[in-house]
């Protein structure tokens, strides 16, 4: 385990020439992305913030942004609205920072929950949390990724639910359509793993590129909430025993937010980023390079090492061509 006081002794390190210089926040305007944007506007660096997010957010959003500017007037963060559950929206959030950025040194993506309740649909037909922690994720990943390439310490962090060590996964029907294959346990496996072996293709493809699957551990954000139908079973789960359970064992939203900038910035993953004098972690390929990196709550990487290898052999390839076919029109 990183403990929290190297995490906070690496944090205190970042400054104008070691910060991210421009950053995309997807899923800032709550929870884990939110705390993040807070730790990383707190150190005082000038940055400028894209934060991305959908209409309903946007008061909220922009009081925390005169927040934010009070905190550290050389932080200069940029509110730019849109429905992310679609990927056609997501495309053109993606050309509006692309038309003003020519180079990004962080995406950030947390938005999604846990599928806990019936499956439900965004208007292009996919699953809303598979739309959002998976394709429009990628989506915007693909779009920023030549902005990404050629920096110092350039990152994709993204932060989802378990799944990063499931090998049975469904390939024949990735998108769980099918009448009753759709389930909230399956559905977070499925995209657990989608949600790896792309980023470490991409990660591959792009060695200048730092890319991180990271899973929080738990953090009261409420997000078990988001995906659960009301009056249902799992919503008596979630009031009676987990969300008392996350109240409980989990990180502060301060402590959070730490790690996940510790992530986005240390060169413990990957060796670019704020030197990091520990050992350096491991990527998915069990190798002290650069490359994509399963961390843990602990921040300590987890490559796998019995999963994965399956996973690329059997899934990779598969995923990667039905994910061209869902996103090549917006690309
Ligand atoms: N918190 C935990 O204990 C925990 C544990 C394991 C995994 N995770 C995973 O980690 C990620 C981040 O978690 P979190 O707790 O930080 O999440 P969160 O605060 O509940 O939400 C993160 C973001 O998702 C956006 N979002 C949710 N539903 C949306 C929709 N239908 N359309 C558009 N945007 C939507 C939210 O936007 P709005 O602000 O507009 O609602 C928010 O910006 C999630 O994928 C979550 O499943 C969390």
């Amino acid at each position: 385990m990183v403990s929290y006081k190297e995490i906070k002794a690496s944090n205190a390190l970042l400054n104008d020439a070691t910060a991210p210089r421009a950053a995309v926040f997807f899923g800032g305007t709550s929870g884990i992305g939110k705390f993040t944007i807070k730790a990383l506007v707190s150190t005082g660096a000038s940055v400028k913030i894209y934060l991305v997010g959908r209409k309903s957010s946007e008061e909220g959003a922009r009081a925390f942004i005169q927040k934010l500017h009070a905190n550290n007037p050389k932080a200069e963060v940029v509110w730019n609205e849109g429905e992310v559950s679609l990927l056609a929206e997501t495309k053109r959030l993606c050309e509006v920072i692309k038309s003003k950025e020519s180079r990004v040194d962080l995406l950030f993506l947390t938005a999604g929950y846990a599928p806990f309740g019936t499956r439900k649909e965004t208007a292009e037909g996919l699953e809303i949390v598979q739309g959002l922690e998976y394709y429009s994720r990628m989506l915007f990943v693909l779009h920023l990724l030549p902005l990404l390439r050629g920096g110092e310490a350039s990152k994709v962090v993204s932060v989802s639910s378990l799944g990063i060590s499931a090998a049975t996964i469904e390939l024949d029907e990735l998108d769980l359509k099918k009448p009753g294959n759709f389930g909230g346990v399956k559905a977070q496996w499925q995209y657990g793993a989608m949600n790896t072996t792309t980023p470490e293709m991409l990660a591959n493809e792009n060695p200048d590129v730092t890319f991180i699957h990271s899973w929080p551990g738990p953090v009261n954000t409420g997000n078990v909430w988001r995906g659960t139908d009301p009056n249902s079973i799992m919503s008596w789960v979630v009031w009676l025993l987990l969300e008392p359970l996350i109240g409980l064992v989990g990180f502060s939203d301060e402590e959070s937010g730490q790690r996940h900038l510790f992530q986005s910035t240390s060169a413990a993953f990957g060796g670019r980023g704020v030197p990091w004098k520990c050992k350096p972690g491991v990527n998915s390929l069990e190798k002290q390079a650069n490359g994509l990196f399963l961390v843990n709550n602990k921040c300590d990487c987890t490559p796998n090492a019995k999963v994965m290898p399956l996973l690329r052999e059997k899934a990779q390839g598969k995923i990667w061509d039905h994910t061209q076919e869902v996103i090549q029109p917006y690309l």
